[in-house]
């Protein structure tokens, strides 16, 4: 019996759920190619921010400006062509995702980074015209105002998520952190304003202080499978409640992380760590572990698996909520001091 890996995410038919998260991997053609060699199904480019769009923009003003001051036509308001040659970070972004579209069989999906609505938001239809079967929003923002409430924080993902969908009519996915008073509510109201998937979850950079330099530092630390139980419960939780694809992400690292997360009712599950780790090998082993493991478990196919172990579904559902909370803390054995 061979066992049918196919998923369906966004819209897609993926060969499997084995999705490559956004990380630098990506920001080489060569590597995206590797990637799909070694069995990506699909991949996720890194995001283009907000403020490289913004420092691109002045950039080319500046370098605009600056030719209005020495250029005799500029004084009669005729500005400049920008500098032969001049291509700017935005630029090379859609070049790299129209490469990659043309040299891969498997989705490219753009990402585009923000935390407010703005001129930015165009680059969602540039990525579109640019050729990206999906579009990722990876919304990253620290609400520190404390003047700000929680209903203005929420809505400024959804005027995002709504002035993104407004631009493209691609599928449209939309990453985000878990730290919403009410996670299940604000991932119904994402798909209300336009998004066809969500990701979850964003893995928002601790910083650290640096006790001898006195200077705060923000390098990124790798995860691990110990990190997937956020994604897990809450995968768990909104499947069958919501109305749009669900992708994991955060502490994807082996078989078994993928195996739950697809009964949890996971579509596609989201790696970075591990590809940073180990390389893209890592796929190739754990698309036929996964195969292996299901063949001998009697599954036929992804989508019989999908969502089998979702609250909906499960024997308990009050598991994946508070009902063990007590009994996961009392039944911790005693250490022997
Ligand atoms: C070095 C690095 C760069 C990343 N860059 C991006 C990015 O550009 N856009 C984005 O949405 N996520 C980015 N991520 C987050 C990953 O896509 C992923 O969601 C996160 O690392 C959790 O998955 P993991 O546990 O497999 O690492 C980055 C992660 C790493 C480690």
């Amino acid at each position: 019996m061979s066992v049918n890996l196919e998923t369906s995410y966004l819209g897609m038919t993926l060969s499997s759920p084995l999705v490559v998260a956004a990380s630098p991997l990506g920001r080489r053609l060569g590597n995206l190619r590797r990637l799909e060699e070694a069995g990506a199904a699909a991949l996720v480019l890194p995001s283009l921010f907000e403020e490289q769009i913004e420092h691109d923009s002045y950039q080319t003003h500046a370098v605009l400006e600056a030719g209005a001051g020495v250029y005799q036509e500029a004084a009669r308001g005729y500005l400049p062509e920008a500098p032969e040659g001049y291509v700017n970070g935005s630029d090379r972004y859609l070049a790299l995702l129209g490469e990659a579209r043309q040299a891969l069989k498997i989705p490219v999906i753009a990402s585009l980074n923000g935390a407010s609505t703005g001129g930015w938001v165009e680059y969602a239809h540039k990525m579109e015209d640019a050729g990206a079967s999906a579009l990722e929003l990876n919304v990253y923002f620290v609400a520190a105002d404390p003047d700000e409430t929680g209903e203005q924080v929420e809505r400024r993902y959804l005027d995002l998520v709504a002035a993104v969908r407004g631009a493209v009519q691609l599928p449209l996915a939309v990453k985000v952190g878990a730290y919403f008073s009410s996670m299940a509510n604000m991932a119904r109201r994402l798909v209300a304003a336009g998004a066809d998937g969500l990701v979850l979850f964003n893995r928002f950079y601790q910083p650290d202080i640096d006790i001898e330099d006195l200077k705060v530092r923000s390098n990124v630390e790798l995860s691990s499978s110990a990190e997937l139980r956020l994604p897990l419960r809450w995968i768990a939780i909104l499947k069958g409640r919501v109305e749009a694809s669900l992708a994991a992400t955060t502490g994807v690292h082996t078989t078994a992380d993928v195996l739950k997360l697809v009964m949890a009712g996971a579509d596609v599950a989201m790696s970075a760590s591990a590809l940073l780790r180990h390389g893209p090998d890592w796929l190739t082993k754990v698309r036929a572990e996964m195969a292996a493991w299901m063949e001998e478990h009697e599954y036929e196919s992804v989508e019989q698996m999908k969502g089998s172990m979702s609250q909906r579904a499960a024997d308990d559902p009050a598991a994946f909520e508070r009902a063990n909370y007590m009994e996961t803390l009392i039944t911790y054995a005693t250490p022997t001091l």
